[in-house]
């Protein structure tokens, strides 16, 4: 198999956390909502999962709303948020570097009414606290503001702004923790959140499984209406299997952050002092704040995706930016608006490392990514030097 080094992308199951969720696939597959001894063995391990995550964030159980995912949880806090809010004002304030599940659900909530102001950001992708608490007026319902960025990992100042956002009145503040969760120690009380997302299959939890934590007394109006379920937030039996696996995921990466993210911080080191010793290359994102197993560059004068199919080729498995981004043809709204021109955009790639990366993948990865940059961007200035193919030296 290829080394894996799409971790931003997803990760793979870790075995303890599938031997946790077995059972409840199992014997015990009860509905939570039944009265009979399956659906109260299936109510206990939801509770405890409950528990178990709160325990993590700083929070209490009856603040934890298992949802399908990162998306999900967003769409709910976004559109939760907005609604509830509705009486008091109209107008959100987020930045230009969000992932889509955010960006995306407020050009939605833009269709009926609501202002979306989206803040820029500097050349590292940093917004500052300044400006946020600038944008806030009265109208000003929610902030929304993602911890780590999923393309260039850069760590957003969050319990600053927090402390901002807290200064205003009836303001709600939510934080896409996705990306950091595994590496970031989340305080819900520390970053002054009314809303966090989370997504277990980014810590070596399995897919379709997330969480919002909303802070007790938060006005949020739920977007799926039927059941009871989670306390009125999210109607649908809930997926059991998957919060066991969630609050196991989360309970083990949390433990092991501080080693964790020592040994990837060496291990991107290693990788990045390698891939940007080739020329043209360029570190994107923060230098110092940003997660510790993700290295984004740009190649100049290369392209992303073309660099990733050679190294899939090659047996190493990256990413250009985002998973979800990758296929298209449109540039990462995230380096644009880190002020990177269009043309340098495109030579975007992603490494990114996790809990089972092992000291020799990265060095296989050292011999192998600086070769196939370098040789796809003298590919590239061979082009544009030569277009008519006439032999014209590099
Ligand atoms: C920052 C961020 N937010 C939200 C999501 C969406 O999460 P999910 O894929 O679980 O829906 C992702 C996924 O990559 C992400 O990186």
């Amino acid at each position: 198999m290829a080394i894996y080094l799409d971790h931003a992308a997803t990760t793979p199951l870790r075995g303890e956390v599938l031997d946790a969720m077995l059972p409840y696939l199992k014997e015990g597959f009860g509905n939570p909502s039944s009265s009979h001894s399956y659906g109260r063995v299936a109510r206990a391990a939801l509770d405890d999962a409950h528990d178990g995550v709160a325990a993590r964030l700083n929070a209490q159980a009856r603040e934890i709303v298992f949802t399908s995912g990162g998306t999900e949880a967003n769409n709910l806090a976004l559109k939760g948020g907005a609604w509830a809010g509705k009486a008091r004002g109209h107008r959100i304030v987020s930045t230009a570097v969000e992932h889509h599940a955010v960006g995306h659900t407020l050009r939605y909530l833009e269709k009926f009414g609501f202002e979306v102001v989206e803040l820029p950001v500097d050349r590292y992708g940093r917004v500052d606290p300044d400006q946020i608490d600038a944008a806030i007026t009265d109208k000003t319902i929610l902030v929304s503001v993602m911890l780590a960025n999923n393309e260039v990992g850069t760590i957003q100042p969050v319990t600053e702004i927090g402390r901002r956002v807290r200064a205003h009145k009836d303001v709600l503040f939510h934080v896409d923790a996705v990306q950091a969760a595994p590496y970031v120690e989340i305080d819900v009380e520390a970053l002054s959140v009314d809303l966090l997302s989370l997504a277990a299959h980014k810590f070596e939890g399995p897919k379709g499984i997330g969480a919002l934590y909303v802070r007790h007394g938060t006005h949020m109006l739920a977007q799926q209406q039927g059941g009871t379920q989670e306390r009125y937030r999210r109607a649908g039996t809930e997926n059991v299997p998957g919060a066991v696996g969630f609050a196991t995921a989360y309970e083990l990466s949390c433990a092991e952050r501080p080693e964790t993210a020592r040994r990837l911080r060496r291990q991107r080191d290693r990788l990045k002092t390698a891939v940007l010793g080739v020329d043209g290359t360029e570190l994107t994102g923060h230098p110092r704040e940003r997660l510790p197993g993700l290295l984004s560059i740009v190649v100049r004068d290369a392209d992303g995706s073309a660099i990733a199919m050679s190294l899939d080729l090659e047996g190493i498995a990256c990413s250009v930016g985002s998973a979800c981004t990758t296929g298209s043809t449109e540039v990462s709204h995230v380096l644009t608006a880190m002020g990177y021109p269009e043309e340098e955009a495109r030579g975007a790639l992603r490494l990114s490392l996790g809990r089972t990366t092992t000291d020799a993948e990265v060095e296989t990865a050292c011999d192998v990514v600086p070769r196939v940059v370098a040789s796809m961007r003298v590919g590239a200035l061979a082009v544009a030097a030569d277009p008519l193919g006439q032999g014209v030296g590099v």
